[in-house]
């Protein structure tokens, strides 16, 4: 139980109310006021029409809290505050410090849950937007894994649709082998872009494109081997990008594996009276039971009028949405998750309301959670969307490495003197955190600017700032010469004294607060903050408490609250998908 769990469950006993579903209790940011505050006098107060500070005298005349903390404090309008006991939070802290969990509870019910991210398209190189679908989306995964829920990581991704009628073309008449055996994806970009450009002008070519597609629906064996190989070719590239982040996948169906169930999927839709005919498509419209303002299939345009969603092409195709679908009931089945999550950019929200509006009305009966996880996006200086100095979108690959070559020159100015191997390991990883790091650390639905030199500063909210905290810490135990049964041994005696002690083991039991959070709007942010106000408060404890010099308790103390700081701060990068090297 972490720190206000246990506040909460001493707060419900005084209440006489088990389920207590007001009773909340949270760490407060100001030590004036204490370490925990409940409002909960408030509003039980305005419930039973009584006065909030009469009420809140009540409660603590009735809370055992004797053993936590000094006396609650009734502060502003009714707030209680609750400042804990020294000696209780040092037996508190050294139970952390020894915990392999790091004071993290077990959920009271562990979930299942299906993360759908990265989720690229073949053909098409991995840009920018998608690195922050696959950053987010491993870190929700890494972070549910931790807590000791089960997580089915599905990378759906994108090998089906109008495109590969252009992209057969394109193989057939302008292939250049050489080029696709040296950059498969560049080629076929190449390729689309190409044939893409005479279906502008070419209604011949634009007719060529769709007789190709339909030989492959039908299952042309031609096109069908050379699909599969564009899918094998785009697979590489995408694993060799995974492999550089350290993202896996349990699994990695394409779209085109739902297509066995696409014709159901619409039989069934019809047959329920969910999609009906319009001009010869099959659609799903309003059925008028949720308000307007709320209705995905309405959209208003001086007045409400039908947005309806295509299952079905006049031409008997199905699209995204009948593939979604498919999916969706493809992964009830297979695994009958709590919840699935999809993570993408904010332009497909209406897409996934009018998917999940459509599956109630389809299994009214399935209680599972869906979720769109949506993200903003990456802009340049300028404001705009983050482009090359020629206008390109960025590709991930080329991003990588121009993040690691920027960290090798600045990790050399600052440690010429390693050898150059473990320099480049040491860019690798301050690099690739950086770039991670920057895209986890704003609120996920705002858009924020791209800068270098922000985002690789060793100063400030960064991934090189908490690296680099970590280094510190290490780098005090080896000038101490000290082994890890010193530092971390069982038997020493803690006690907590200085005001920086306090705050920093109070940081320090609040990360099992932290990360269950996380999960209730999937906001990897809150961890990324945690760790830097974790490291601030770190830094100055530092300056204010001489740690190598001080001797006894104090000592022991001291080496335990440094080593649990490291292992906080590796095991919540860790978390977020950024690893920390030993030295930098
Ligand atoms: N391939 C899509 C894209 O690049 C993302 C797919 C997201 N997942 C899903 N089940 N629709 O935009």
């Amino acid at each position: 139980m972490t720190i206000a769990q246990l506040l909460e469950s001493r707060l419900r006993a005084a209440l006489a109310d088990p389920a207590g579903a007001e009773a909340k209790v949270q760490p407060v940011g100001d030590a004036r006021f204490g370490d925990y505050q409940t409002n909960v006098a408030m509003t039980l107060a305005k419930a039973l029409r009584t006065n909030p500070r009469a009420l809140a005298q009540q409660i603590i005349e009735k809370m055992e809290v004797a053993d936590i903390c000094a006396p609650p404090e009734i502060a502003g309008a009714g707030f209680i505050n609750f400042r804990l006991k020294p000696e209780w939070l040092a037996q508190r802290f050294a139970e952390l410090a020894h915990d392999a969990r790091l004071g993290v509870p077990v959920p009271e019910r562990a979930r299942k849950l299906v993360i759908d991210f990265s989720s690229p398209n073949v053909a098409k190189p991995m840009h920018i937007g998608h690195i922050r679908s696959t950053v987010i989306g491993d870190a929700l995964a890494r972070i549910a894994e931790f807590l000791g829920h089960s997580v089915v990581r599905d990378n759906h991704i994108g090998d089906w649709g109008t495109q590969f009628g252009m992209l057969l073309i394109g193989w057939k008449s302008l292939l250049d082998r050489a080029a696709l055996d040296a950059d498969p994806i560049t080629e076929m970009e190449r390729l689309y872009k190409a044939i893409n450009a005479q279906c502008q002008n070419d209604p011949a070519v634009r007719d060529a494109a769709k007789a190709e597609l339909v030989k492959l629906q039908a299952g042309d064996a031609e096109n069908l081997a050379i699909w599969q190989e564009m899918i094998r070719l785009s697979e590489v590239q995408f694993t060799a990008i995974y492999t550089r982040l350290d993202v896996r996948f349990d699994v990695t169906h394409g779209e085109s594996f739902y297509n066995p169930w696409l014709k159901e999927v619409v039989a069934e839709l019809t047959q329920r009276g969910i999609a009906r005919e319009s001009e010869g498509a099959m659609c799903v419209f309003s059925d008028g039971t949720l308000p307007e303002k709320a209705d995905p299939f309405l959209k208003h345009d001086g007045e409400w009028v039908p947005v309806p969603a295509l299952i079905q092409k006049e031409d008997g195709a199905a699209n995204y949405t009948t593939t979604d679908l498919a999916t969706l009931q493809y992964r009830l089945r297979e695994w009958s998750p709590d919840e699935i999550v999809y993570v993408t950019d904010g332009r497909q929200q209406h897409h996934f309301r009018q998917l999940f509006a459509i599956f109630r009305r389809w299994h009214p009966e399935t209680a599972v959670r869906l979720a769109h996880v949506w993200f903003g996006s990456i802009l340049g200086d300028d404001g705009k969307p983050f482009k090359t100095r020629s206008g390109e979108t960025v590709k991930l690959a080329d991003l990588l490495d121009e993040a690691v070559e920027r960290a090798f020159t600045l990790v050399s100015e600052k440690n010429a003197e390693l050898p150059e191997d473990e320099r480049r390991e040491i860019a690798r990883i301050v690099g690739l955190g950086a770039v991670k790091y920057a895209d986890l650390l704003p609120n996920r639905q705002s858009d924020y600017v791209f800068s270098w030199d922000k985002m690789l500063s060793f100063q400030g909210n960064t991934a090189p700032y908490l690296q680099y905290s970590y280094v510190r810490i290490r780098s005090i135990f080896r000038k101490g010469g000290l082994e890890e049964s010193e530092i971390r041994n069982p038997k020493s005696e803690i006690t907590l004294l200085e005001p920086a002690e306090l705050s920093l083991a109070k940081k320090l039991c609040q990360f099992g607060e932290t990360l269950p959070a996380i999960l209730d709007e999937y906001r990897p942010n809150l961890l990324a903050n945690y760790l830097y106000e974790l490291a601030s408060i770190f830094h100055s404890f530092f300056e204010a408490c001489p740690v190598l010099k001080s001797e006894g308790t104090t000592r022991a103390t001291r080496l335990l609250l440094c080593d649990t700081t490291a292992r906080v701060l590796a095991q919540g990068l860790n978390l977020l998908g950024i690893a920390v090297p030993e030295r930098m």
